[in-house]
């Protein structure tokens, strides 16, 4: 198989962790057969300092044209006093939209070797964390419009929140498919006590909910779907929210499993031309000092390969590699632990690649 992939490696870590998901992926080709060609793609900061645009047309266009895309980060503390429109993150949330990839997958899932890593108490832990956050992503807060303005002689900061039924029912049929091929458990998270936006969306999920009979859909309120995540997480299988509710409620599910870092997540819209990064940000502090897990890199490469080629073995024996790197007792800083052995970012990624057998 041929696949074109565009390739960005961002800002802060970006570049060291998509350097060892490309290791992983040349691995798969040779055992595999497949070729993959890569196209580097300008996107965040460092797109800001070459051409003062964080996703200039013709790098939008690259990524619009080719199989998939797989990101690193973008973003960093250099650009924090550029103007909104010229910040490194505009450049994805316009990425996101240029490939109307409006449904993002995130799993929250603990490995059995990473169980002491999570923060949680091993009684909660034991119970189980496997479960996934879809996300809508190409609308609500964080596509509406922005301005500060004097109202009332004040300066005032207006942020629009739009929804419209149509924008939910997709992603609420991306939900009900997802918890369809798992436990058959959809959770709708909203916050229909306060806001119209909300109680909109849970108007469209139950309206769905009649085309899904064998699915079990409950709702949730935002803030409590934030207790139940630490409180009690075996109760979730799938969950389903809007753009910055997901946004938070995904950060706060990958800590419980131990590290933002093992996190990959997979963003597709009406074609197979996904994207796939890992949740994280950047992190500028630890950049360029060999210190990052490239593992929620390298598990999105894996996402690619199952959800945009539908090469589902190739994608087992990245994970199993991973699971196989684990094993062996390696950890990144983030996930170190007493009686393992420390590696770098380098070393992961050589590790990994080492791992990988075909299945
Ligand atoms: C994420 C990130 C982004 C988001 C930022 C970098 C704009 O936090 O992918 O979760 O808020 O979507
Ligand atoms: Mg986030």
């Amino acid at each position: 198989m041929v696949k074109n992939i565009a390739v960005i490696r961002g800002d802060g870590i970006g570049p060291e962790i998509v350097e060892q998901a490309l290791k992983v992926l040349n691995k798969v080709a040779k055992a595999y057969g497949h070729t993959f060609n890569y196209t580097d793609v300008d996107m965040g900061g460092c797109a800001v300092d070459k051409y003062g645009d964080p996703l200039p047309e013709a790098e939008l266009k690259k990524c619009v044209e080719s199989d998939s895309v797989l990101l690193g980060a973008v973003g960093g503390n250099k650009w924090n006093d550029v103007p909104g429109y010229m910040r490194p993150e505009k450049g994805l949330l316009r990425l996101r939209a240029g490939m109307g990839v409006y449904s993002n997958n995130r799993p929250a899932k603990i490995w059995k070797q990473l169980a002491d890593a999570s923060p949680l108490k091993k009684s909660i832990v034991d119970k189980g964390i496997n479960f996934i956050i879809v996300r809508e992503l190409i609308g609500g807060i964080y596509f509406g419009e922005h301005k500060t303005e004097e109202v009332d002689g004040k300066p005032t900061a207006i942020d629009i929140l739009t929804y419209n039924e149509e924008e939910i029912e997709r992603i609420g049929r991306i939900g009900f498919e997802t918890a369809r091929k798992r436990n058959k458990k959809l959770c709708s998270v909203e916050k229909s006590n306060v806001l119209d936006s909300s109680r909109l969306w849970k108007k469209v999920m139950h309206k769905l909910a009649d085309e899904y009979p064998d699915v079990e859909l409950s709702d949730m309120l935002v803030d409590n779907c934030a207790m139940q995540i630490v409180k009690n997480p075996s109760q979730f299988d799938v969950v389903v929210t809007e753009n910055m509710f997901g946004d938070i409620l995904s950060d706060e599910a990958s800590m419980i499993t131990g590290s933002i870092g093992m996190i990959p997540s997979s963003s597709l819209g009406a074609t197979t031309c996904g994207l796939y990064e890992p949740i994280h940000g950047s992190a500028p502090d630890i950049a360029g000092r060999d210190l990052a897990n490239p593992i929620g890199t390298i598990l999105s490469a894996a996402m690619m390969l199952r959800y945009s080629f539908d090469l589902d073995e190739e994608a087992d024996a990245i994970e199993n590699a991973v699971s196989a790197y684990l094993d062996a007792g390696y950890r990144t800083a983030d996930i170190m632990s007493d009686g393992m052995t420390q590696v770098g970012c380098e070393k992961c990624g050589d590790l990994v690649t080492e791992n990988l057998r075909k299945v």
